[in-house]
């Protein structure tokens, strides 16, 4: 852990698996709510172990860890493989799945197949899907359906490209105007929550005034019930150009390379596998052992001498 990271994990025995009312509760009572996002199995249990309440299978995923350009070219294929993955690390974090571009848009009946698809198949309890618009109706056939949603406005990268690129939304008023209507409309189909992302805290912490539903920051100040970051990202794994709202806490990509470049060093300079690394074997089972390939290589040398000539 880098110096000056605090540690603040929950004993994980203390515990309680969260639920939507709780995440109510804490909006209600002010509490920050913290959510992070997994991708597998060993990321999933750290955000067990750092007692989080939230994990996001985000899509996400295409840039960090399938080493896609954008977000819209992840299918919901691999959310899945990525979902079931995470699921097994964690236990107390309520699960939301992200539901990749072209799973939901085009019909009400595509929304709900594919959400389910998700909770059946990665055993998340919630879905995440973006933008408001027609997309306040999928998420209304969506809850209909049973399944909880989370809404995704401001700068949605799935659409980044219509946006006109990965920057802050809603800086003018007719933009803040539209992503208000969006948060309202994303409310009244039932969504339990909204993440606001890259935009200018007056705006979202106004916006997040307004609703009753918890509203989740990434880039977007402090007016949220909570706020989000990317597993990568915040751990340093990720590198290269950080959007403006990326704090890291450590930077394992630093320490990754130092560990493998040194095992590599060891590899060469024979210093690895140290005695501590090495299985042994009783004395009389190797000689034993080296009696008998010693009597068989004498057989085979006998065998090749006799061998008729044709
Ligand atoms: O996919 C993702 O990681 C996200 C978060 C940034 C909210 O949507």
């Amino acid at each position: 852990m880098s110096s000056g990271v605090r540690s603040h994990t929950v004993p994980q025995a203390d515990r309680v698996a969260m639920t939507l009312p709780r995440l109510l509760e804490m909006k209600e009572n002010g509490e920050p709510i913290v959510m992070v996002t997994a991708y597998d199995y060993p990321s999933a249990t750290v955000a067990e172990a750092a007692g989080v309440d939230l994990v996001l299978v985000g899509d996400s995923a295409a840039n960090v860890v399938l080493g896609y350009e954008r977000t819209d070219l992840v299918s919901i294929e691999e959310m899945i493989v990525l979902g079931k993955a995470v699921r097994r690390g964690l236990r107390t974090p309520l699960m939301v799945a992200d539901m990749p571009m072209g799973s939901y848009e085009a019909s009400d009946e595509l929304a709900v197949t594919s959400a389910q698809r998700l909770i059946k198949e990665t055993g998340a309890q919630t879905v995440k899907l973006e933008a408001g618009g027609v997309c306040a109706q999928r998420a209304k056939a969506i809850v209909a359906a049973g399944v909880p949603v989370m809404g995704h406005l401001g700068l949605t990268p799935q659409t980044a490209t219509a946006l006109g690129g990965y920057k802050a939304q809603g800086k003018s008023a007719k933009a803040a105007i539209r992503m208000y209507e969006d948060a309202f409309a994303l409310q009244e189909a039932g969504c339990f929550a909204i993440v606001f992302e890259a935009v200018p805290a007056d705006i979202a912490a106004t916006i997040a005034a307004r609703l009753d539903v918890v509203t989740i920051g990434i880039g977007a100040g402090s007016g949220t019930s909570g706020q989000v970051l990317v597993f990568h990202d915040l751990l340093g794994i990720t590198t290269g150009h950080m959007a403006k709202f990326v704090k890291r806490y450590a930077d394992i990509h630093e320490q990754m390379v130092a560990a493998v470049a040194q095992y590599g060093d060891e590899v060469r300079s024979r210093h690895f596998p140290e005695p501590d690394h090495v299985y042994s074997v009783e004395p009389t089972e190797l000689d034993e052992f080296r009696r008998y390939l010693d009597q068989e290589s004498l057989a085979s040398q006998k065998a090749w001498d006799w061998e008729p000539l044709p």
